[in-house]
C-alpha cells in the first residue's frame, strides 16, 4: 500500500499559462524557462504542454541534454552560459544558444573549433549586480564576439532585479537601452514580472517566463495567481492518516508550540517536510481538508502535519487534503498562499517538491 501522497502536474495548467504569456508578448517569441527541473514539476512531464514556446530556457547542459532527448530541436537556451571551456563541445553537438556573461567565456569561445557557429545572448548588469558586463564593458564584449567565427549571431540579454516590486524596470530599462543603443541583435528583457506588469520591457524580440507558467503570481501578495488569470500547475495532496481529540491544555508535536484552548479535534496528514512541505509554514498556514479550508497546528515534521479539523467535522482517516493546488468539488489553494504562511515564495515551494512524492501529470 503506498503511502497516501502523491503530486499532480496539470497539463491543461500549463498549456494555459504559456498561452498568457504569448498573448502578453504580442509578437516577441516565449522561451518557457524550465530550469530546476522546471521549477520542480519535470521536465519531461512538462515538455508536451509547453511544445508551443518558441524554445526553452534552462540552466545546464544537463537539462539542456533531456530537452534534446524529448526531441525538441527548437532553440535551447543556456541561462548562465558555460561553466568551462568542454561545455562549449556540447554547445556545438547539441546546437545549444548560450548566454555570454563574462570575458572568459569569450575566451573559451575564441579557442574552441567547431564548424557550427554558435548564436549567444550577450548579458548585460543593467543593475541586479548578479550576472553581465557592466554597462561600459558591454560594447566591448559585443565587438569581440561579432569578430569571432566561432560566432554568427549575438544577442542582448538583461535580467531586472525588481519587476515585481516597487523598484519597477525603468532604471534598468534605461541602462540597457544606453549600452545597447546602435548594437545590431535581438533583445530579451522580460521575466514573468516584468511580463505581466511592465508592458514596456516586455517589448522585444523574446520574453522569458518562469513562474507566471507554472501559475504562481511573482507580485504576491499584491496581486494574485487569480488576478493574473493563471491556472495552478502543481497540486500536491495526501490523505489523512490519523484523528486525535485534544482537550484543553493539550499540547500537539514537536516542541509543544501549539497548546489547545478548548477541545479540538486535529487530523493528521501523510505530507511533511521531508515531502517538500515548508517546515516554516507550522501553525496557521492555509490548507484543504475535503475541499474544506483550514489550518495547520503545531510543527511540521519530516512525514507528518497536523491540522484543525474544526471546519470539516465528518472528516477522518482516508479524507482528501489539498495542501497547495486544485482540491475537490473545484476548490482551490493557491501555493503563493501557502508559501506567504511560510515567509518565502512559490518558486521555492514548487522546487522544494521531493522525489520521493509520487508524481503524475493529470
Ligand atoms: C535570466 C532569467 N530569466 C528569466 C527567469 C524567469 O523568471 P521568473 O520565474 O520570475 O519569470 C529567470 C529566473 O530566475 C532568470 O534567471
Amino acid at each position: 500500500m503506498p503511502r497516501p501522497i502523491e503530486a499532480l502536474i496539470h497539463r491543461d495548467g500549463l498549456a494555459h499559462n504559456l498561452a498568457r504569456a504569448r498573448a502578453l508578448a504580442r509578437g516577441a517569441r516565449v522561451w518557457a524557462v524550465v530550469k530546476a527541473n522546471a521549477y520542480g514539476h519535470g521536465i519531461e512531464r512538462v515538455f508536451e504542454p509547453l511544445r508551443a514556446a518558441d524554445g526553452f530556457a534552462l540552466l545546464d547542459l544537463a537539462e539542456a541534454q533531456r530537452v534534446r532527448t524529448l526531441g525538441w530541436r527548437g532553440p535551447v537556451l543556456l541561462l548562465e552560459g558555460c561553466f568551462e571551456p568542454r561545455d562549449l563541445e556540447l554547445c556545438s553537438r547539441l546546437n545549444l544558444w548560450h548566454t555570454v556573461h563574462r570575458d572568459a567565456q569569450i575566451d573559451w569561445l575564441a579557442g574552441h573549433k567547431t564548424e557550427q557557429p554558435h548564436r549567444v545572448f550577450l548579458k548585460l548588469n543593467s543593475g541586479m549586480n548578479r550576472l553581465g558586463f557592466a554597462p561600459q564593458a558591454f560594447r566591448a564584449a559585443w565587438a569581440r564576439l561579432n569578430a569571432l567565427p566561432q560566432v554568427d549571431e549575438v544577442s542582448l540579454m538583461t535580467h531586472f532585479s525588481d519587476a515585481d516590486g516597487a523598484g519597477g524596470v525603468q532604471a534598468q530599462l534605461a541602462v540597457f537601452e544606453r549600452a545597447a543603443d546602435g548594437l545590431a541583435g535581438e533583445r530579451t528583457l522580460a521575466n514573468s514580472a516584468a511580463l505581466l506588469r511592465h508592458a514596456q520591457a516586455a517589448a522585444a524580440d523574446w520574453v522569458r517566463p518562469g513562474i507566471m507558467v507554472y501559475g504562481g503570481a511573482p507580485d504576491h501578495p499584491q496581486h494574485t495567481a487569480a488576478h493574473w488569470q493563471l491556472q495552478p500547475t502543481m497540486t500536491l495532496r495526501a490523505q489523512l492518516i490519523g484523528v486525535q481529540q485534544l482537550t484543553r491544555g493539550d499540547s500537539v508535536g514537536y516542541g509543544n508550540t501549539f497548546v489547545a484552548d478548548s477541545a479540538l479535534r486535529i487530523g493528521v496528514v501523510a505530507c511533511g517536510y521531508a515531502d517538500g512541505y515548508p517546515r516554516h509554514a507550522s501553525s496557521g498556514a492555509p490548507v484543504l481538508v475535503d475541499g474544506v479550508r483550514t489550518r495547520t497546528v503545531g510543527r511540521v515534521s519530516m512525514d507528518m502535519i497536523t491540522v484543525d479539523l474544526t471546519p470539516v467535522p465528518q472528516a477522518g482517516p482516508g479524507s482528501e487534503v489539498t495542501l497547495w493546488g486544485r482540491g475537490p468539488r473545484d476548490s482551490m489553494l493557491p501555493i503563493d498562499e501557502v508559501a506567504q504562511a511560510a515567509g518565502t515564495v512559490s518558486y521555492e515551494l514548487m522546487c522544494a517538491l521531493a522525489p520521493r512524492v509520487p508524481t503524475r501529470v493529470a
